[in-house]
């Protein structure tokens, strides 16, 4: 049996378009390292959905003067569009509206009360007196008592990342009546974390192959000490508590979304009639599961998860979670009401997916921030991606299919050339062993030296003087050329998907590159060429570059 691994991808919140830093900051690299782990013939379930409750959700439809449901709707479906338009396609998209979710956040809920790690406490609350209502976290904003930053949300400042209570800033003010509030005592159920302290610790103490910056976020957040931590809301835009007497509050998004990974798992299962499949990548230890998201979701996914899934009992625990850090726009951050930025509908608008997908991935958030500028995605995509990696490809089948060759498989070849395979297995390995190890943009930089090493073999072989002296030694040159290009376009794949299978099609008959392995691709040998198209158009941003 094959091997398999679990990859969930944060769910985004269904309030509005996805934008680049989106898909830098998660979804691409987490696509790219699936279509890889079925190259590397794993058996991958991929899941991620809307998150469809919170007040990300609330403010868009109170700004829309419409229901919370039309706002998660209207977003669900378009963000899932979107996703097919780039290339990223999940098992499961699944939606934290789904009944089928009420029904996994109620078992959690209950089996964490029944062993007590939920607990009923009174707490303060920010009230609105204006509003007279209990305001979410989100809606008070103040100082951060950590850092000092002035715009910090109640349950997060955005400059330190910390996770907040509103009680703790400096100056809170109600965001919608900009009224100081109030803080009344409410009753809600608490997460002990205060109990899990020790296990999450021997859980994190086996995580030292995790991103630095994940590593040390987290274990900074657990040294600081974890206290009991409310899970419900006075709210009525989310899942209701299953017990009695909580008819006016609701589960916090933040525990309930997560368990949304469970439900598309799940559900997904149902769907293809293997109700029990989801319960492999969960309780079988040896599948491990990778958590794609970007670096604001870090304490939930690290600490949050983690202690829920130790306290529920037997639940595989996240085994990586490689945070990207954010993507930037020509130097200023992503700002969708100073028009900074694009949408992914924006830019695919302007330009093709494959380029874009090419662009994002060698300029993935990994290591820190990054800088996504019009002018280097320009460059960048036409000097590697057509003028290395097309233009190859192009004049390699064009020279076969001019002078109508069958190139066939060597009896032997010559040492120079057998250095050049051996090259080029090698570099394989290293394009695998750094996806292996979540080092997406790497894997990209060591496609590029091989598209190079592909272009300096051809110029060197010369098959055009080769063809009037040496028809053997032409035959030789252009197999290990064919070569270079096979492993090339296979090692894009996960990449650029649709314009490496477009190619490889132009390879080979009856073989489809996404139904296959590694093995079988690079098995090729009898090539059948036959000359596509100039695979890639140059982009021309100049009407750009100074417009937005
Ligand atoms: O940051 C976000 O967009 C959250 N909606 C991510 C949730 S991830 C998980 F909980 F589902
Ligand atoms: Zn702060």
């Amino acid at each position: 049996m094959k091997e398999r691994i679990l990859v969930n991808c944060a769910l985004p919140y269904a309030n509005g378009p996805l934008h680049l830093g989106h898909i830098a900051g998660a979804y691409l690299g987490a696509d790219i390292f699936v279509r890889f782990n079925r190259l590397n013939d794993k058996e991958v379930l991929f899941i991620s959905g809307s998150d469809e409750y919170g007040t990300p959700i609330t403010i868009t439809a109170e700004k829309n003067n419409v229901s919370p449901q039309e706002i998660a709707d209207k977003y669900n479906k378009e963000q899932y569009e979107t996703f097919k338009d780039i290339d990223i396609i999940f098992d499961k998209f699944t939606r934290t509206t789904d009944p089928e979710h009420v029904k996994d956040v109620d078992e959690f809920f209950l089996n964490l009360y029944n062993k007590k790690y939920l607990e009923k406490r009174y707490m303060v609350s920010p009230f609105c007196k204006k509003l007279n209502k209990f305001m979410p976290d989100r809606y008070i904003e103040g100082e951060c008592p950590y850092c000092g930053y002035k715009e910090a949300r109640g349950d997060q400042c955005d400059n330190c990342g910390r996770t907040l209570d509103p009680i703790e800033l400096i100056n809170p003010v109600c965001k919608l009546s900009d009224e100081k509030p109030e803080f009344r005592v409410t009753e809600h159920f608490f997460l002990r974390l205060d109990l899990l302290q020790d296990k999450l610790m021997d859980y994190l103490n086996g995580k030292d192959f995790w991103k630095n910056n994940v590593l040390a976020f987290t274990k900074n957040f657990v040294n600081d000490g974890l206290r009991p931590r409310a899970i419900t809301r006075d709210l009525d835009w989310g899942v209701k508590i299953p017990l009695d007497n909580y008819n006016d509050k609701r589960i916090y998004v933040w525990f309930e979304a997560l368990i949304g990974y469970i439900t598309g798992a799940r559900t997904y299962s149902m769907e293809i009639n293997k109700p029990d499949y989801w319960k492999d990548f969960y309780f079988d230890n040896k599948i491990k599961s990778y958590y794609f998201i970007g670096k604001d979701n870090i304490p939930f996914h690290t600490v949050i998860w983690p202690a829920m899934l130790i306290a529920h009992g037997n639940y595989n625990m996240p085994y990586n979670v490689p945070a990207n850090e954010y993507l930037r726009f020509e130097g200023e951050q992503f700002s969708k009401s100073r028009g900074i930025g694009y949408t992914v509908n924006e830019m695919l608008k302007i330009i093709d997916k494959n380029s874009l997908r090419y662009y994002i991935s060698s300029i993935l958030p990994e290591t820190g921030d990054s800088d996504f500028s019009l002018k280097e995605f320009q460059d960048k995509v036409n000097s590697e991606l057509i003028d290395k990696y097309g233009n190859y490809i192009y004049r390699l089948e064009s020279f076969i299919d001019k002078n109508k060759l069958n190139i066939t498989k060597p009896e032997k070849l010559d040492d120079n050339d057998e250095d050049i395979i051996n090259v080029l297995k090698s570099k394989f390995d290293d394009y695998k062993s750094e996806l292996n190890n979540l080092h997406i943009k790497k894997g990209l930089s060591i496609w590029l030296e091989v598209a190079m090493m592909a272009n300096n073999y051809f110029n060197e072989s010369a098959p055009w003087k080769l063809i009037k002296v040496d028809k053997s030694k032409l035959n030789n040159k252009l197999f290990v050329s064919l070569k270079i290009a096979e492993y090339l376009t296979v090692m894009l794949y996960p990449y650029v998907p649709s314009a490496a299978s477009a190619i490889w099609n132009t390879f080979t008959d009856n073989v489809k590159i996404e139904d296959k392995n590694f093995d079988s691709l690079l098995s090729v040998d009898n090539f059948n060429i036959k000359k596509g198209n100039p695979p890639f158009n140059k982009i021309d941003f100049s009407e750009y570059v100074n417009g937005k």
